[in-house]
């Protein structure tokens, strides 16, 4: 091959590669979307979604997660053609409906051979990335037609979902107009689509986060309060009771602080039974350790249990019990499956038990002694 002829085909490649849209199908499924920027940069992004109508909906987002995330929410509109909503995501609950006009629906949308196809316009207000790699996510809904015109139609919550990086670098298309046009003769290729320019990326970037705080605070609540609850009558060593929960205390705090980080990165956090219940069981619990101090003091005074006794006591168990609870509710919360709830209920209920039935055989035989 001479130089010429090389040179050539080398720009024969880069033209091909920064004139077409790039296309992706997320897990290999039969749901494809279409990037397209034009070159002479302007505001215009173009998008195509294209689907089976076997989905209620599809909605594709600009970000990592739902919190925060501009999307766009495709389904049939009733009338041969589709609905695209503009939402805002606002963590783990229905999109509200966004700015309609930095969308409009193009040429070439509607419904056709069992398919939903939506070429969409985006007026990019700086939301979006365009020069490199950028995340997008997206989630799907089977289920009959919404038939709706109305953008602020509600959803049911989707079946699947996940995120994935797209270089958008690599979607130029060199004429600014809708590339996914039927009767596309304004010179956009859109025959292509280059696999290297997507990438797939975890759907959901907080889980280890997530889970983090699940496994610190179901090991502080099921395990080490009530165990350190069941040491003090055991040993009877102030000490030892103290030393114990002080570490559960912290990792509590830790717990805490991540479920914190989680839940605002989320925007859900104090916006739920799970994190209202949480922070307030943990802000009661604060007291605790100041309660357990005073009962000390009094009981070495008046060498008998006294008020703050009493109140340290079952301050203390209504508070455990309340984590207990609230466990349940954040496993609900992300969604886990029915079994996780009651694996986890049954293993908290038996550490709860076995708290009562210790307190219990123990007040009985110290009642015996006095006797
Ligand atoms: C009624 C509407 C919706 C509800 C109630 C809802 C609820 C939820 C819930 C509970 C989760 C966490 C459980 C899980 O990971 O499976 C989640 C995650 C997710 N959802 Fe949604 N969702 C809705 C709509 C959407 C839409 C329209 C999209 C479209 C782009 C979307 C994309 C995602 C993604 C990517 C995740 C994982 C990342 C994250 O945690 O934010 N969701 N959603
Ligand atoms: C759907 O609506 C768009 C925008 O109004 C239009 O350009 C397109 O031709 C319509 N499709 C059908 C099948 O009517």
């Amino acid at each position: 091959m001479n130089a010429k002829k090389f040179w050539f085909l080398v720009t024969l490649g880069v033209c091909q590669v920064s004139s077409s849209p790039v296309s992706f199908c997320p897990d290999d499924s039969d749901i494809c979307f279409q990037w397209a920027v034009p070159e002479a940069g302007s505001e215009n992004v173009y998008l195509q979604i294209d689907a089976p109508t076997s989905y209620q909906w599809i909605g594709l987002g600009i970000g990592k997660q739902m919190a925060g995330a501009a999307m766009f929410l495709v389904y049939e509109d009733g009338q041969g053609n589709v609905t695209v909503s503009n939402r805002n995501g606002k963590g783990h609950s229905m999109p509200l409906l966004g700015d309609q006009d930095s969308i409009s629906l193009l040429d070439g949308s509607g419904v056709k051979d069992g398919r939903m196809i939506a070429n969409v316009l985006y007026k990019n207000s700086g939301k979006l990335d365009v020069s490199g790699s950028s995340d997008w996510i997206m989630a799907k809904k089977e289920g009959a037609s919404l038939a709706s015109v109305d953008p602020d139609a509600s959803v049911a919550v989707h079946d699947s979902h996940s995120a994935f990086s797209v270089n958008l670098a690599q979607a130029s298309v060199s004429v600014d107009s809708n590339p996914f046009s039927e009767n596309n003769d304004n010179g956009n290729d859109v025959s292509g689509g280059d696999a290297t320019s997507v990438t797939e990326t975890n759907s959901n970037p907080n889980s280890n986060l997530i889970l983090a705080h699940g496994v610190i605070l179901t090991v502080v609540f099921v395990a080490v309060y009530p165990l350190g609850s069941l040491l003090m009558p055991w040993l009877g060593k102030w000490y030892i009771h103290a030393a114990w929960q002080m570490v559960g205390f912290l990792a509590m705090w830790a717990g805490f602080g991540i479920g914190y980080v989680v839940s605002s990165d989320l925007d859900i956090f104090f916006d739920q039974t799970h994190t209202r219940l949480g922070v307030v069981v943990v802000a009661l619990l604060g007291m605790q350790p100041i309660l357990g101090l005073l009962h000390h003091i009094q009981y070495r005074r008046q060498g008998a249990r006294g008020a703050f006794g009493h109140v340290h006591i079952w301050y203390g168990r209504a508070l455990i019990i309340m984590g207990m609870v609230n466990g349940g509710l954040g496993l609900q919360l992300t969604g886990a499956s029915d079994t996780y709830v009651i694996v986890y209920s049954v293993v908290a209920g038996i550490s709860a038990l076995m708290y009562a039935g210790y307190s219990t055989f123990k007040a009985i035989k110290t009642e015996e002694k006095k006797k």
